[in-house]
């Protein structure tokens, strides 16, 4: 399919994803949020992509959600329309995802980014949910999800006073996973989702369903459901490859099975 506001590329088993509306920072409007959410599903649905990988441009992952297209918004609009419910869709996604944060990931940005399994910062990177400076709050989950990410006081000061984040202040609050010079960030991510790429795709989007659940459940539940997951690998031929390669001291071959 053709996009208008993403670009995407394969590179074997890994996918690019580039947000592409330069003119206003990449802000996601209901056109950017469809054609990724469609783009993703895509890709999802093809196993022989293995890892997919989202980013924006050196200036801006995301400046946020549209402001322009909410503007003149009612309530009952966005209620009939179930405005940003389709997002929930890339949170759904079962293949691993990065998101390489370059420049601005503000508002609906900084949650597109927190929707991704892991997620690499460039040293331009700079994190805020600034919504409370319209008029409104984060509608993508960035309460939720930021909160958890880099607790309640930090959180709480970034949603009530719009301050923004740096990278390395993310990174010491446990907001991404690692900080890269920000012209090594796509090769960075590209050889993140590589690694996980070459690992059993089933067996990857266990462990990713795994740690997924820690964020919606207790710590008795999420320990039992991470058991059943880990038995059901015993079920996979890549498990039964992975150890004779450890014990016959050779690369393993997974096949995805
Ligand atoms: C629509 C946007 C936009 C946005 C930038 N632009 N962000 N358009 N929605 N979120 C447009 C500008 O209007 C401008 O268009 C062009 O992009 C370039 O932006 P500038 O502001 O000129 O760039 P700069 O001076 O470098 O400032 C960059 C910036 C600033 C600091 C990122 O653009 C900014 O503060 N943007 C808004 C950030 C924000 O508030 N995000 C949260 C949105 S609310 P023109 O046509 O003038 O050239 C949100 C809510 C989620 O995400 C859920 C709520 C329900």
């Amino acid at each position: 399919e053709s996009y208008e506001t993403i670009r995407i590329e394969r590179k074997g088993r890994t996918a690019l994803l580039t947000l592409d509306r330069p003119k206003s920072l990449n802000a996601l409007n209901l056109q950017v949020m469809n054609e990724i959410v469609a783009a993703t599903a895509d890709l999802d649905r093809d196993p022989g992509i293995g890892c997919i990988v989202l980013t924006g441009s050196p200036k801006a992952f995301a400046a946020g959600a549209d402001i322009k297209e909410m503007r003149p918004q009612s309530y009952m609009d966005m209620y009939l329309s179930d405005w940003f419910t389709a997002w929930d869709r890339l949170g759904a996604l079962r293949t691993p995802t990065v998101a390489a944060v370059s420049g601005y990931a503000l508002g609906g940005g900084c949650e597109l980014a927190m929707l991704c399994d892991i997620l690499l910062a460039a040293d331009t990177a700079v994190f805020g949910q600034p919504e409370i400076k319209l008029g409104v709050i984060p509608g993508i989950g960035g309460s939720q999800r930021l909160t958890r990410a880099v607790g309640k006081a930090k959180a709480m000061e970034m949603c009530l006073t719009g301050r923004t984040m740096d990278a390395d202040e993310a990174e010491r609050a446990g907001l991404v996973s690692r900080v890269v010079p920000a012209g090594d960030l796509v090769g960075e991510a590209l050889a993140v989702a590589e690694t996980v790429a070459g690992m059993s795709l089933p067996v990857a989007m266990m462990a990713k369903e795994a740690v997924s659940r820690a964020f919606e459940t207790t710590l008795a539940e999420g320990v039992r459901f991470e058991r059943r997951l880990f038995h059901a690998v015993f079920a996979t031929a890549d498990q039964k490859e992975g150890m004779a390669a450890f014990v016959e001291k050779r690369q393993p071959g997974f096949t995805h099975s």
